[in-house]
């Protein structure tokens, strides 16, 4: 069994979440797979309560780095956890881009953790970094602070090229193969994701790599019949 987190980012409304959970779950909850569905903030609470009692988990896409207090506009991960969320994505490259720094992502995971949920943390490199043979400087670089508040507990790493994210391309086997090896043998209490570019076209050759536990989906997964089609395409 393989994992699929949907990463809906902020591509569909409220309600178009909802009405994808209305006419989808009844079909996603007969998939043999493990299907993490992080929707945006406002509709955790409506599709957590849809999803409680099935096997089909809520995620969230981030939280705030503090437990509680005068952080205007931040979500803490106790009320994630209170709307049903049993996973949170920390660091996605969409949020690191704001400028969100690897200590400030390595509190959110401590954050998520002391709320009893498990952390996705990602990880990757750009393309700039990747040209220049940084790649597994800057992921070492990136997981550093995240060991450090991690110590022995279970948590996912989501590797996420910055580069293949929507872009349509992903690594070569050889290259996924090798940096998925050495992320195994230095992070023995995680399983390890790949997102990038994750379709209909691409999960077959992916889905062969060794060490992986799932995938992390974006765009595709907000359209139900790719994301229906690439879950069926792994065995
Ligand atoms: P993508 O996004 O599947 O659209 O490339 C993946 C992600 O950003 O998590």
């Amino acid at each position: 069994m393989k994992i699929f987190v949907a990463n809906w980012k902020m591509q569909l409304t409220l309600a178009q979440q909802i009405e994808y959970c209305e006419k989808h779950l009844e079909e996603i909850k007969a998939w043999k797979h493990k299907i993490i569905l992080c929707p945006s903030f406002p509709a955790l609470v409506t599709i957590g309560r849809r999803l409680h009692k099935t096997d089909v988990a809520l995620g969230a896409q981030s939280c705030s780095d503090h437990p509680h207090g005068p952080y205007t506009g931040q979500v803490s991960a106790s009320s994630l956890a209170q709307a049903g969320c049993s996973y949170v994505l920390v660091g996605h490259s969409e949020e690191r881009a704001l400028g969100v720094t690897d200590d400030v992502i390595a509190k959110k995971a401590l954050r998520v953790l002391e709320a009893g949920l498990i952390p996705i943390v990602c990880i990757g490199e750009t393309l700039e970094q990747k040209k220049h043979g940084a790649t597994r400087e800057v992921l070492e670089y990136q997981l550093q602070p995240i060991h450090e508040v991690v110590k022995k507990a279970p948590f996912y790493i989501a590797y996420e090229p910055v580069w293949a994210i929507g872009s349509g391309q992903t690594p070569t086997p050889k290259e996924l193969e090798e940096i998925l090896a050495w992320l195994k043998h230095t992070n023995p209490n995680a399983g390890l994701l790949y997102g990038g570019s994750v379709t209909p076209e691409t999960i077959e050759t992916l889905s062969q790599l060794p060490f992986l536990h799932g995938f992390l989906v974006g765009g595709a997964s907000t359209d139900f019949q790719q994301f229906k089609k690439i879950v069926s395409l792994v065995a």
